[in-house]
C-alpha cells in the first residue's frame, strides 16, 4: 500500500469514525426496536503468498456450460493456464487463455488472467489451480435445469458490514451471485480494487458472480489529464462480462441464460448511452424479442440506478433510462429488475409506467451489500411513489430469488443483524409467462415496434 493509499484510507477511517458518531447518536434516540449499523470500517486484504501465486481470484459463466477463470499475478511471467478436473488435485483437463493489464495515471496493475474452461458438466464440483502455482480452488457450476438459486447482492464496497453481507451469503446454498453494480468504491484508488478482489474471492472462487457496472466503476479521472485512462478501465480489465455470447457490442450490457435456458437474465448498463437508438437499445430490443417464453419462463433484469425509488438518495436518477427502456421490458412481460445505487432495500409492488399494473415487473432496489457510504436513510413518506413501494428499510443485507419451477420462484431479503442473516421480507413470485392474462396483453395493439420506438 503506497503512502497516497495510507493517507486516502486514514482520511475515509477519520470520516467513517465521524459519520459513525452521528448516526449512533441519532438512531439510538430514534430507532426503539433495532439500531441500525453505522458504516463498518474498510477490511484491506492483502496479498501474502508469493508474486507468482494467484490472487483475486473469481469465475463467471460464459455460455451454456463455460466458466471464466480470472485472476491476478503480480509475477508477469506466470501463463494464463487453467488446470483443473472432477476430484481434487487430479486435473484431467487444462486451457489457455488471455492476459490484460492496465494503467490508471501511476498505477500499473498485475498481469490479470482470463481463462474460459470446459465444457463443464452442470450443477458438478471441479477442482482448479491457476497458473500452474499456488493453492487449489474449486467451484460448482450452475445447474442445468430449474430450481436454482440466485444471490443478489448491490454496492457492495469493502468493509465490516460487506464481511458481514457475504459471510451470511456463504452460510446457505446457492448457484450463482447477481452484482446490480459498485463492486470495489475503489473511486480511482486503484490498489482498493486489487484489495476487493482478495476480499471476494472466498465467495467468488466457488461460484460464477455475474456483475453489471454502477456508477463506482465508470472512475473518471480525479485531474485533468493529457491522456486519461478510459472510463471503465479497471472494471473492464478485471470484471469482464460474457456480452459478445448474447449479441451485444459492449461488455456494459449482456444476458446470459441460467438453469438450461429457464431464466434470462438481461444486465443493462445504467453508464451506457440507453436511449432509442442507442445501441444498448437496439440490442436490448432484439434481445428479448428473442426470448421465448415457453421455453422460458422467467425473464430478470438488473441495472444500477433504480428506475423506483421512494428514498431521498439518488432521487430520480434512473429517470430517464427508465422513459427510455421500460416499455421495452413491459412488453417483454419482465418478471423482476434489480437495481442498486440506493443503499437500502425496496420492493414495488408490480409497476408499469408509475402505476400498479398486474403485468408490469416487480421492482426491487438491493444496493445494500455494505460499502463504506453508509445506508440511506431517508425514505420519502409522501413520495408519489409510496403506495407502490410494499417494502423499505435502510439496513444492510442480502436478497435471494430462488426459482422453484417454470411458474413460481421465492424472494427473500435477509437483513443482516449481529451475527445472524434475518429475512426481513419475502414474497412468493408468479411467472408473468403463466399469467394468461397478461399473455394476451403481449404483443397486442399496445405493444411497441422496438425499432420505432418514440416513447
Ligand atoms: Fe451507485
Amino acid at each position: 500500500m503506497g503512502t497516497g493509499t495510507a493517507r486516502y484510507v486514514l482520511l475515509l477511517a477519520a470520516r467513517a469514525l465521524l459519520v459513525s458518531a452521528l448516526l449512533a447518536a441519532f438512531f439510538t434516540a430514534a430507532a426503539a426496536e433495532y439500531v441500525r449499523p453505522p458504516p463498518g470500517r474498510i477490511i484491506l486484504t492483502e496479498h501474502t503468498e508469493p508474486a507468482a501465486h494467484p490472487q483475486q481470484v473469481h469465475v463467471s459463466a460464459v455460455g451454456a456450460n463455460h466458466m471464466r477463470v480470472s485472476w491476478v499475478t503480480d509475477d508477469k511471467r506466470v501463463p494464463s493456464v487453467v488446470e483443473y478436473g472432477r476430484s481434487s488435485r487430479n486435473y484431467t483437463a487444462s486451457a489457455t487463455g488471455e492476459h490484460t493489464s492496465y494503467r490508471y495515471f501511476l498505477y500499473t496493475s498485475g498481469k490479470i488472467h482470463h481463462v474460459k474452461i470446459g465444457p463443464l458438466e452442470p450443477g458438478t464440483v471441479y477442482y482448479y489451480r491457476c497458473g500452474m502455482a499456488g493453492r487449489e480452488f474449486s467451484l460448482r457450476t450452475p445447474p442445468a435445469a430449474l430450481p436454482i438459486e440466485l444471490v443478489l447482492v448491490g454496492d457492495l464496497g469493502q468493509t465490516e458490514w460487506t464481511a458481514s453481507t457475504l459471510a451470511h451469503v456463504g452460510k446457505a446454498d446457492h448457484d450463482m451471485v447477481l452484482v446490480p453494480g459498485d463492486l470495489s468504491y475503489a473511486d480511482a484508488q486503484q490498489p482498493l480494487w486489487d484489495t476487493f478482489g482478495r476480499f471476494v474471492q472466498r465467495h467468488a472462487s466457488r461460484r460464477p458472480w455475474m456483475a453489471t457496472q454502477g456508477n463506482h466503476e465508470v472512475e473518471a479521472p480525479p485531474i485533468p489529464s493529457s491522456s486519461p485512462p478510459p472510463p471503465f478501465a479497471a472494471y473492464g480489465a478485471r470484471w469482464p462480462a460474457p456480452h459478445e455470447e448474447s449479441g451485444s457490442p459492449s461488455s456494459l450490457y449482456y444476458s446470459f441464460e441460467a438453469a438450461g435456458g429457464a431464466v434470462h437474465v438481461a444486465m443493462l448498463g445504467s453508464y451506457a448511452p440507453f436511449g432509442a437508438g442507442s445501441d444498448q437499445y437496439r440490442w436490448l430490443a432484439r434481445d428479448l424479442a428473442g426470448v421465448d417464453r415457453r421455453a422460458t419462463p422467467w425473464v430478470v433484469v438488473l441495472l444500477h440506478a433504480p428506475w423506483y425509488n421512494t428514498n431521498a438518495a439518488h432521487q430520480g436518477e434512473g429517470e430517464a433510462m427508465r422513459e427510455a427502456m421500460e416499455r421495452l421490458l413491459f412488453d417483454a412481460r419482465v418478471d423482476v429488475v434489480f437495481a442498486g445505487h440506493v443503499h437500502a432495500y425496496e420492493r414495488f409492488t408490480r409497476v408499469y409506467n408509475n402505476e400498479a399494473n398486474p403485468c408490469g415487473p416487480v421492482y426491487i432496489t438491493i444496493g445494500d451489500g455494505g460499502n463504506r457510504e453508509g445506508l440511506a436513510f431517508d425514505f420519502e413518506k409522501n413520495h408519489k411513489l409510496a403506495p407502490l413501494s410494499v417494502t423499505r428499510e435502510a439496513s444492510f443485507g442480502h436478497g435471494r430469488l430462488r426459482v422453484v419451477n417454470a411458474t413460481t420462484a421465492h424472494w427473500a431479503w435477509h437483513r443482516n443483524a449481529d451475527a445472524e442473516s434475518v429475512v426481513r421480507d419475502e414474497i412468493w413470485l408468479d411467472s408473468l409467462a403463466a399469467n394468461a392474462a397478461c399473455r394476451q396483453q403481449q404483443g397486442g395493439p399496445a405493444a411497441v415496434d422496438p425499432w420505432n420506438d418514440e416513447l
